[in-house]
């Protein structure tokens, strides 16, 4: 058996979780809206069309902001097209995704679901086919409360109440060449200076997060950060990063240790960011919002194969247990830059690259992806604490050094309780872990939940949706400030431990 070990001490703080760090993102693409969250026929639609289960699934994950309607589709979407009277809207060719959009559902249907999921929406403006114009309008049209044209007009609309959406992305990958109206970085720059500017003067309560690279791939990486915050640093509030990592194909030991290229690119922008606030002689510290991640086995891929149909199934990936188990380790990897990554959206929610499943008409499921994101959203929040792991390494195609322990703790002193978040990324062995609590004393075990499979490759699907799910009965002894786990190979741990409070 492994041995590794966890110095945890609560006075060596990361920093307080931001909660918008589960974060997810509904494209319209795919099945994502049509079929996903809305399904007018289905036995679950409410009177607007949103399948309650689905309402149901999100809400368990407690997801606490949502991005939306794109995604390549921003960069063609005339948000007009999507407000007023639903029968008099316009159908459009949809040229992200070479579909075509109906618009059954736009701004305001979106806002009226995202209350009942209990989520804040991340809207994002198109910089592709439009620019300052339409995003100051559209700003007005969410955000002002009344008495001027686009305020009016949402009134009219049956929106008495302004959205009061308070973050905003200033497009979407504009670096790509596959983005409609795709720019450089001093294009980008300056348009997105200026619609920052432009929207904050109708809004100033707003936070705004210009496009980072599409991937820490792109040649222009680096050099694009460091152009679009020079003209825009005092303007914008964040700067995005997008990460999806490709499906393990025959070797998951490195597949596994793609989280380490995730703490390495984290590291990167936030230098690059820093190197920005220091040539401007900045006060301010720039965030990232990690507004994309995932894995993804179809990266590349683009548009459907058959043009021009309504709401085909795209990017149905069907994720394995071993994909759930590289999630584990890139939220843990997240939750150990909780100071700088302040918001962050698994991409994407519902049957597009994602978590949650449905037919049309018919059952929902969860794939393994949903339970490690669903336990760090429920469970990772309070403080992240600098927890000092010792684990065996190993060494892989692409990476050196991986340790076969992914770990993290978080603090949550309001209700005493510390939450360790575990993958044992041996295929073989199990690991023994042992964790000194030092200045916490006492502790009482609470629960050791674990999501593992003997087949790396087992998946969820309508007809066996149960396949992957996590249990309750993981092997942890707790004496005094001195906790003992055995993580099983190749398994995701969540271990929940009381605090005896002063
Ligand atoms: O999430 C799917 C797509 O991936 C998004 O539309 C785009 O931003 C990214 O390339």
């Amino acid at each position: 058996m492994l041995t590794s070990k966890m110095l945890i001490d609560k006075d060596f703080q990361v920093a307080e979780v931001d909660p918008r760090l589960y974060g997810s993102f509904v494209e319209h693409l795919g099945r994502a809206v049509y079929g996903g969250i809305y399904d007018p026929g289905h036995p679950t639609a409410n009177e607007q069309g949103f399948r309650q289960d689905a309402i149901e699934a999100i809400k368990a994950l407690n997801v606490p902001i949502i991005r939306y309607p794109g995604g390549n589709f921003v960069s063609g979407y005339n948000w007009e097209d999507g407000v007023g009277p639903v029968a008099e809207r316009k159908r459009r060719l949809e040229l992200a995704w070479w579909t075509i959009e109906t618009n059954a559902v736009g701004t305001n249907e979106f806002a009226d679901w995202a209350k009942l999921v209990g989520t804040e929406v991340m809207m994002a403006v198109n910089l592709g086919t439009r620019g300052i114009d339409a995003a100051r309008n559209l700003v007005e049209y969410c955000n002002h409360p009344s008495g001027t044209y686009w305020s009016d007009l949402r009134i009219s609309h049956g929106y008495k109440e302004p959205h009061k959406f308070k973050t905003w992305c200033l497009g979407n990958e504009m670096d790509g060449p596959w983005q409609i109206g795709a720019m450089t970085a001093h294009e980008y720059g300056r348009i997105a200076n200026e619609t920052a500017k432009a929207m904050k003067w109708v809004d100033p309560n707003i936070e705004l997060v210009a496009c980072g690279s599409s991937s820490r791939g792109m040649s222009t990486f680096a050099e694009w950060e460091a152009t679009v915050l020079d003209l825009s640093y005092e303007n914008v509030d964040y700067l995005s990063l997008h990460a999806y990592y490709n499906k393990n194909n025959d070797n998951t030991y490195n597949f596994l240790a793609t989280s380490l290229d995730l703490d390495q690119f984290i590291d990167s922008v936030a230098s690059i960011c820093d190197y920005v606030q220091a040539k401007k002689r900045s006060k301010k510290k720039l965030m990232l919002s990690l507004d994309e991640w995932n894995v993804w086995k179809s990266i590349g891929t683009s548009r459907a194969e058959e043009r021009w149909q309504i709401a085909p199934p795209e990017f149905e990936d069907v994720y394995t247990h071993e994909d759930a188990l590289a999630v584990g380790c890139y939220v843990i990897t997240l939750l150990k830059h909780a100071d700088r990554v302040k918001m962050a959206c698994l991409a994407q929610l519902i049957n597009v690259i994602a978590p949650i499943m449905t037919e049309n008409n018919g059952a929902i499921w969860f794939q393994t992806t949903y339970f490690p994101f669903m336990h760090a959203s429920n469970f990772g929040r309070g403080t992240v604490l600098q927890s000092v792991v010792s684990s065996p390494k190993y060494d892989s195609k692409d990476f050196t050094d991986v340790p076969y322990l992914e770990a993290i703790s978080v603090h949550d002193e309001e209700n005493g309780i510390i939450t360790i978040f575990a993958v044992n990324r041996h295929l073989e062995e199990q690991m023994e872990l042992q964790v000194d609590l030092r200045s916490f004393g006492e502790t009482t075990f609470i629960e050791h939940i674990v999501l593992e499979n003997d087949d790396l490759k087992a998946i969820n699907t309508k007809a066996n949706p149960h396949n992957v799910v996590p249990h309750n009965g993981g092997h942890t002894k707790v004496d005094q400030g001195n906790v003992q786990a055995v993580l099983n190979k190749a398994s995701w741990n969540v271990i929940r431990l009381k605090t005896k409070q002063a």
